[in-house]
């Protein structure tokens, strides 16, 4: 099917990310925030990080208005009404998901593709919440959106060829590499990847190495971008507590049951760079 305009439902860090990628690519946007005064911000850090990409001479200043002009982000929910494709991105709440499922399909047309950014969660519980099963997938993309080129295409079990295919084909068109997993928590990424976050903070509580050398030497020695911590900063950790639980609720696997102090950290409101202090403190401008 061909899909040209696109609803994005979470103004946070990955559905501002998702948005500025498809407005790039030449799709018209529209973003549902919660209200309107994070509808504006949205618009504002998209415009922000435009600008950054004009500095480096990446992108023609007189790009940035043709990229605004596709987007529009507000607090009403029937913007969504005619989009082809809706990419859910709010919190990792499966509560809070299946509620937008059922009112999205209450109000979006039947040809419409329902998608999830979740990381963890089943899909198919938030297909079964709809009259449309075969028409929902995930469509995960990674932090931050706008560099990094993979984008998880995620199956449950009812999604047809065809909104697999046009999922796949939405990816490459933003400039990603989609790969197609199973409906299992943490698909490929986060299976791999949260053992290794959860079990650096285990060596941080060890008292093994502080912080900055377990960073220093994962960069270092592996030839990895960022160090654990600075991961963690960079995806929240009140998500990353959120992919452990579900991770854990789905395996009973000892390596992914969160380390106690991710959890204090979280309900100290320590979320990472979001927040302005995590694992590093960002007021200084890290
Ligand atoms: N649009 C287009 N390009 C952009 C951009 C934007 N909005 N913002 C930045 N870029 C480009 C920059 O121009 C730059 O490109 P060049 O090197 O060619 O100039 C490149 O992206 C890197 O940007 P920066 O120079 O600002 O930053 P950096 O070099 O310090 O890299 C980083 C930062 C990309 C985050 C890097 O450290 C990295 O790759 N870290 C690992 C991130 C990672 O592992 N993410 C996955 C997290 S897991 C996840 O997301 C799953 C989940 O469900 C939680």
């Amino acid at each position: 099917m061909q899909i040209k305009r696109v609803g994005i439902i979470g103004s946070g860090i990955m559905g501002s990310g998702i948005a500025e990628c498809a407005a790039r690519n030449g799709y018209e946007v529209v973003v549902r925030s919660r209200s309107q005064s994070t509808a504006d911000a949205l618009l504002a850090g998209i415009e922000k990080s435009l600008g950054k990409q004009v500095e480096k001479g990446k992108l023609g200043s007189d790009e940035v208005d043709t990229i605004l002009s596709r987007m529009t982000a507000t607090s009403d929910f029937s913007i969504l009404a005619d989009c082809d494709l809706v990419i859910e991105s709010v919190l990792e709440d499966l509560q809070t998901k299946k509620h937008l499922f059922l009112e999205l399909d209450r109000i979006c047309p039947d040809s419409t593709i329902l998608a999830t950014n979740t990381s963890t969660l089943p899909v198919i519980e938030l297909a079964m919440e709809t009259g449309r099963p075969e028409k929902v997938c995930g469509i995960h993309f990674f932090n931050p959106a706008t560099v990094m080129k993979l984008v998880e295409i995620v199956r449950p079990i009812t999604a047809s060829n065809d909104t697999i295919e046009s999922a796949k084909e939405f990816a490459r068109s933003c400039a990603k590499t989609p790969v197609e997993v199973r409906d299992q928590a943490g698909f490929v990424v986060n299976a791999l990847l949260f053992p290794y976050l959860n079990n650096a903070i285990r060596l941080l509580e060890q008292g093994v190495a502080s912080l900055e050398d377990i960073d220093t030497s994962m960069k270092e020695g592996c030839g990895f971008p960022m160090g654990p911590f600075a991961l963690l900063d960079l995806i929240g950790l009140d998500t990353s507590l959120s992919i452990l639980d579900a991770l854990y609720e789905e395996y009973r696997d000892p390596n992914y049951a969160a380390v106690p102090l991710l959890r204090r950290m979280v309900s100290a409101e320590l979320l990472g760079k979001k927040s302005g202090r995590g694992f590093y403190d960002y007021h200084g401008g890290k």
